[in-house]
């Protein structure tokens, strides 16, 4: 008998905030990778509104995946449209096909099980807005997974948030039914694993819990090291919006234990913009020695040459891992297309939809002492650059106040003396510019204490940033 087909590799794009152009860079990363010699298929997973098709000039497709859903056409292979692209093929989302909202347990699983047997290289996902949990499970569905950010403090928080829900969504799998699971929600609450938790730094966890549950740990571990998340920069405005990208990365390595790279980055584009209305992706009709077009040529070339076996290796220790524990034996199956994607009918510890109003906000926290009378500090990790002896650095503000803010990430230069002067921009913050400091101590954690020249400038900074955080 024929072997029956697998699609090669999936990759997934998301980001979180809408409108920061994922599906833009879905679209001509597809183009790149049909014109690479990729056989090709776009998803549109956005349940919303999906849009995907317009991309292409497409405006009423004639079949969508409510077809195969449905059962109106025999396979999925059917629904894939070709596009103006050889070798690139779409599935159009249709609003309310996969439930409007929410798509059921079982057309999820027939969807994700039938994906993974198209006669395709890749499949690319384009997950829409968000971070509901089907938004994350066709996320994480994905070998690899590339995250879409405009270098503004809204996107990249939300860029942030989006991929540790993701992870965290991974995590809790993990651990569903076990003790420790219990043991986690009682020091982190019941929202352990949610956006607003306040277990921001995974590696504290992992400390708290490996004594008494090493293999966990362990199984967390490989979760982290298989995670394969890339940074896709869109809409740049100079060069030097990089910074605040890698800012992010820093952040994101530091704080959720993953290594992720910025892969890729877009300028904000007069062209790309009107490709969007003539429905004609620029990766088609600009030349290919458009700096945008090359960049995502770049991006195609090492996508096709990323080997996945030892992703793929890991993912299979993880399964292994766990299916020495007794959880739910019908759990494993489900892994079958990438690691995760489906939402188990039997999980004891069923995640709660994040409400709009948790996502991405920076934490406030109640109980933080007053260290100086000016106001109440504001707890949240913003990217910031910090000049001062000569030198720039990226680091984040991770508390501030009128009088002053600590900054973690950068490390004080040997033979650095209090009273030194500097300025502090947030990154992506076009309005406060340069503000000037003083660098007051450093913590016993590392961090860098600095204080406000202008209390009447840091306050307004500080006005804007409560404000944000809903404080
Ligand atoms: N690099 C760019 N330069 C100029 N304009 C851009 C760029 N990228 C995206 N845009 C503009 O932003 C709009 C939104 O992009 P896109 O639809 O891809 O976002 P999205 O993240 O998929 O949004 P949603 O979450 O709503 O699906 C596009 O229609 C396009 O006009
Ligand atoms: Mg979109």
């Amino acid at each position: 008998m024929e072997k029956p087909a697998r699609v090669g590799r999936v990759l997934a794009v998301g980001g979180g905030k809408g409108g920061v152009g994922k599906s833009l860079i879905s679209t001509n990363l597809a183009v790149s990778l049909a014109k690479a010699g990729a056989r090709v298929v776009m998803l549109d997973a956005d349940l919303g509104a999906p849009n995907l098709h317009t991309m292409f000039g497409i405006m009423r497709p004639d079949r969508t995946v409510e077809d195969f859903l449905s059962g109106r056409n025999a396979t999925l292979d059917e629904v894939a449209l070709p596009t103006p692209v050889a070798n690139l093929r779409i599935i159009a989302g249709a609003e309310g096909a996969l439930g409007s909202a929410h798509p059921t347990f079982q057309s999820k699983q027939k969807l994700l099980a039938e994906l993974g047997r198209l006669a395709a290289d890749v499949l690319l996902i384009d997950v829409g807005a968000g971070v509901d949990l089907d938004t994350i499970d066709f996320f994480n569905a994905a070998d690899t997974r590339l995250v879409v950010m405009v270098p503004e403090i809204t996107s990249l928080q939300n860029g942030y948030a989006f991929l540790k829900i993701a992870l965290f969504r991974r995590l809790q799998r993990a651990s569903v039914g076990l003790r420790a699971s219990e043991k986690l929600t009682a020091a982190f609450g019941k929202d352990a694993f949610e956006i607003g938790s306040t277990m921001d730094k995974v590696s504290t966890f992992f400390t708290m819990l490996e004594d008494e549950v090493p293999e966990l740990v362990a199984s967390f571990r490989l979760l982290l090291a298989e995670f394969n998340a890339s940074i896709v920069g869109n809409m740049l405005h100079k060069p030097a919006d990089r910074n605040a990208l890698f800012a992010i990365q820093r952040m994101i390595t530091e704080r959720l234990g993953i290594q992720v790279e910025v892969v890729a980055a877009l300028r904000q584009n007069a062209q790309v913009r009107n490709s969007v209305n003539d429905g004609k992706p620029f990766a088609i009709s600009a030349p290919h020695t458009d700096p945008d077009v090359k960049e995502l040529g770049q991006l195609a070339q090492r996508l096709l040459q990323q080997d996945l076996s030892p992703i793929r290796k890991l993912r299979e220790q993880f399964t292994k891992a766990m299916k020495t524990r007794p959880i739910d034996p019908s759990l494993h199956s489900k892994f079958e297309f990438g690691l995760e994607g489906i939402e188990t009918a039997r999980s004891s510890q069923p995640v709660k939809e994040p409400k709009a109003s948790d996502q991405a906000q920076p934490q406030f926290s109640s109980e933080f002492r007053q260290l100086q009378r000016i106001s109440e500090r504001i707890k949240l990790y913003l990217p910031i650059e910090l000049d001062f002896d000569g030198r720039s650095y990226l680091g984040q503000l991770v508390e501030i106040n009128e009088g002053g803010a600590d900054i973690s990430g950068i490390r004080a230069p040997a033979g650095w003396q209090a009273g030194t002067r500097g300025t502090l921009r947030v990154i992506g913050d076009q309005v406060h510019g340069l503000i000037a400091i003083t660098i007051h101590a450093v913590n016993p954690n590392g961090n860098l204490i600095i204080k406000f020249s202008d209390l009447e400038i840091a306050a307004k900074l500080v006005a804007e940033l409560r404000k944000r955080s809903g404080a």
